[in-house]
This record gives C-alpha cells, structure tokens and sequence, in this order.
C-alpha cells in the first residue's frame, strides 16, 4: 500500500473469471500462469506488493521452471496484479492459495484461513464458488463453509489441492490430475469445469477424501525419506556407503525401486502435513512421529560423526547448499540452517554457499571449497555434480552427487 493506503497494484474491479488470494505465492503464482496461459482472465490477489513490483516488471520472484516464458505473454492481457481487495469481488470464483503453517509448538495453525475468510468477508458474494487449494487440517472446508453461511445464504465451496513439487509448477500443472471435490453439485461442476482447462483430466472425490489425500501423501512421502535417512545412518554407523547399499538394491529389482536417496527431508510442506494429521488424529501418528524424529535428526547425527573426527572449534566448515531442495532458490525450513546451528553451537566456523538462494554472507561453490576443511552437501543441486573438490578436503555427502578427491 503508498503511505496514503492505496493499494499499488489494481485491476479496478474489473470482471475476471478467476482471483487467485495469494497470488504470489509458490502455489498461487504460478497456478494463475497456468489459467491464464489458456485464456481465462486472472487477478493475482497478495498483500505481498514487493512480489507484484518485480512481476510488474516481467521478472519472476522465484525459480519456477517455465514460469519465464509465460509471464510476459500473459502479464496485462489475461493476468493482472492486484493488493485491492475490491478486485476480489470482481471474480466469478475465488481461489485461495494462502499458507497454512504449523505454529512454533508444531501444531497447526487452524485459524488463520478461517480468519482470511472473516478478513475478505465483505468482498465475498455468495453467487461466487470459492475454491480452496491451500492444503487444509481435516474438516476446516466444512468450518469455511459454516462461516459463510451464517448469513443464512448458500455459499459454493470447493477443495481441489495442490500437489505439484515446487519448482517445477508449470510442467506438473499440465500433467498431473487434479483432485476435484465441493459442498455442493454446482461448485464441483464450477471446480471441474475450471480445472479441465488446465488438467489432463480431474479425479472427483468426497471433500474429506480429498483432505486426507492431500495430507496422506506428503506424510507418505516424509515417511519414505526418513525410511532411506534411518537407512543411511545405519549403514554410516557400520562403517559402509549406504549410496552403494542403496545402488545394489535397486538395480533391477523393481521392489526396492522407490527407496528414495537419503538427504535432508525439509521445506515448508512436508513435516508441516504430517504434523497436521498426527493432531489430526490426537497425536496418535507413530510413524510420522518417528519420521520426524529420524529426519530432523540428520543435521545432529552428521555433527555428530564430525565430532568424532575432528575439534570443531579448530575446524572450518562449509555447507553447499541452504535451498530446501535441489534446484530453486526457497530456503523456507531448510535443514542446512539447522545444520550450520548446530556446527556453530559446537564452535566451528561456518561458511555457506548456494546456487539459486542469494544471501550476502553466502559464497561461491569454489570459494567454499577452497576456504573449508570439511564440505558438507545441504542440497544436491546439479552444479555439484560437476564441482571439483580437492582431496584434501573432507567432503560429507549424505546425497552421493559430489565427486570429491578431483583437483581443481
Ligand atoms: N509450496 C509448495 O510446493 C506447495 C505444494 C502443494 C501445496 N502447498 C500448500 O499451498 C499453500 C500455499 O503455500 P505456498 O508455498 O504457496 O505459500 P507462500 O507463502 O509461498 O504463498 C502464500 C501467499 O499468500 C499471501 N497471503 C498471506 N495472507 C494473505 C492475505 N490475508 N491476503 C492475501 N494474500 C495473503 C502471501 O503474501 C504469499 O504470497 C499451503 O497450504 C501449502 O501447504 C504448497
């Protein structure tokens, strides 16, 4: 907003098919890319006018493969900016795609979309479908849908969740089925409709059933890589490379197949929906729990294994990598922060460095390598996969992509 309130970006109320609330975020902006790629008239709705600033100007505010090639086609013909709630009104359906955290005590933060709900309310007309993509704690469609109507009209609820993998949005966008189910038969044909523009095709489920899919399979996922982590700490505490174990077992045996690698299991997703369904079911969520107990405890076991080896506080040590995952620039829950906290708390001197993330005390990969004593991979971006390492460094690489022991 400019000092005087007014906020900076605009589509003046103009009649859109789609508002998308949080439009500039991970989910929301590139969503809205996808509608507007196929014609529909889309107002990216955030508070966030920064991201709008530099949208504005045709450039993306993070990596989202693809996402730069669409934005200057659709940017002021079919996608429009706006931080005016007036806009919201404009739509012929709402689309939320707002965060939905856990608090610093790892419960859900249950409020916060009913609270948008109330925030927003004034702009809502029931004659409208509302769509909530954000990933929701059980029943909270129902609550939106009871909040609503306590002003005794009809409302068109829907929940359609978002599952693609962050950064790589577009493509997915295009390919994979979305998960389609409402309160009522006209929003799920209004959902259904609205996502056969963009999908291969849609999957109609109850709204609960599509609630606990979306939470099933990113704590199925957290619970896969915490079965490799456990794995490969096992395997490290033996004295083997659990990369070559995990090789062995693979090759050709399609039953071992979907052991994912080891590496940390981070990000603003995946022990978040886990922990929602374990209050979910009164904490009585025994194999999410011991997921997040193996996969939180990676940065402490790898301390841990140095601390044997070396006196930190003599030790230089550089972690490559503080994005959540390979290749994009978000650092939201990495586990390389916690990493380096816990090298720090034991007295090390920490350098970090990225390939996407920018942060002014980050170095370059070949700084990092040159100034440590020991690298430790944080993310297996595809840079490193070439990066030379000299053998005097000690590399750990819970990824196996590095190829240390090459001279520069
Ligand atoms: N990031 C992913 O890869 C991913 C994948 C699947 C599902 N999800 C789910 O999608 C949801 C959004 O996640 P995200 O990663 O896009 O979050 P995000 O933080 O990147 O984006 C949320 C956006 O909402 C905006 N916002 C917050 N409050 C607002 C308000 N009152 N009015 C207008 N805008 C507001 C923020 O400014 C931000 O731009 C979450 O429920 C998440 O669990 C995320």
């Amino acid at each position: 907003m400019s000092s005087a309130g007014v906020p900076r970006h605009s589509h003046r109320h103009a009649p859109v098919d789609l508002c998308i609330v949080g439009g500039a975020g991970h989910v929301g902006l590139p969503l809205g890319l996808a509608f507007a790629a196929k014609g529909l008239s889309v107002v990216l709705y955030d508070l966030n006018e920064d991201v709008f600033d530099r949208l504005q100007q045709g450039r993306m505010p993070f990596v989202e493969y693809g996402a730069d090639a669409i934005l200057p086609h659709v940017l002021d013909r079919t996608l429009f900016l706006s931080s005016d709630p007036g806009d919201v009104t404009a739509a012929r359906i709402v689309l939320i795609a707002i965060g939905t955290p856990v608090d610093e005590y790892l419960n859900p933060k249950l409020r916060g979309l009913l609270e948008l709900i109330e925030t927003l309310r004034p702009h809502l007309r029931a004659s409208q479908t509302l769509v909530i993509r954000s990933t929701v704690y059980p029943r909270t469609c129902r609550q939106v849908k009871a909040a609503l109507e306590r002003d005794g009209q009809h409302w068109q609820v829907a929940y359609c969740p978002e599952r693609i993998a962050q950064g790589h949005a577009i493509k997915e966008l295009r390919e994979l089925p979305q998960l389609v189910s409402a309160l009522s038969d006209e929003a799920l044909a209004t959902a259904t409709t609205l996502f056969s523009a963009i999908a291969p095709r849609v999957i109609p489920v109850s709204v609960e059933e599509a609630e606990l899919a979306k939470l099933f399979s990113n704590a199925w996922r957290y619970i896969q890589f915490a079965a490799a982590n456990q794995f490969y700490m096992m395997a490290t505490e033996f004295g083997v490379d659990f990369n070559r174990v995990r090789a062995a077992m693979v090759e050709g045996y399609g039953r071992a197949a979907t052991l994912p690698t080891a590496g940390f299991a981070a990000g603003p997703c995946l022990l978040k929906d886990t922990l929602q369904l374990a209050a979910f079911n009164n904490n009585n969520f025994t194999l999410g729990h011991a997921a997040m107990m193996v996969n939180e405890g990676l940065p402490g076991f790898i301390v841990e294994g140095l601390r044997r080896r070396y006196d930190l506080a003599q030790t230089r040590v550089g972690i490559l990598g503080m994005a959540f995952k390979a290749d994009i620039d978000d650092t939201r829950d990495s586990l390389s922060y916690k990493l380096g906290k816990i090298l720090r708390f034991h007295g090390a001197q920490v350098g970090y460095s990225d390939e996407f993330a920018t942060d002014p005390t980050f170095v370059s990969k070949e700084q990092l390598v040159q100034s440590s004593d020991v690298v430790i991979v944080g993310v297996p971006h595809a840079a490193y996969r070439t990066l030379a390492i000299p053998a005097t460094v000690d590399v750990v690489d819970v990824w196996g992509v590095v190829r240390p022991g090459a001279s520069l």
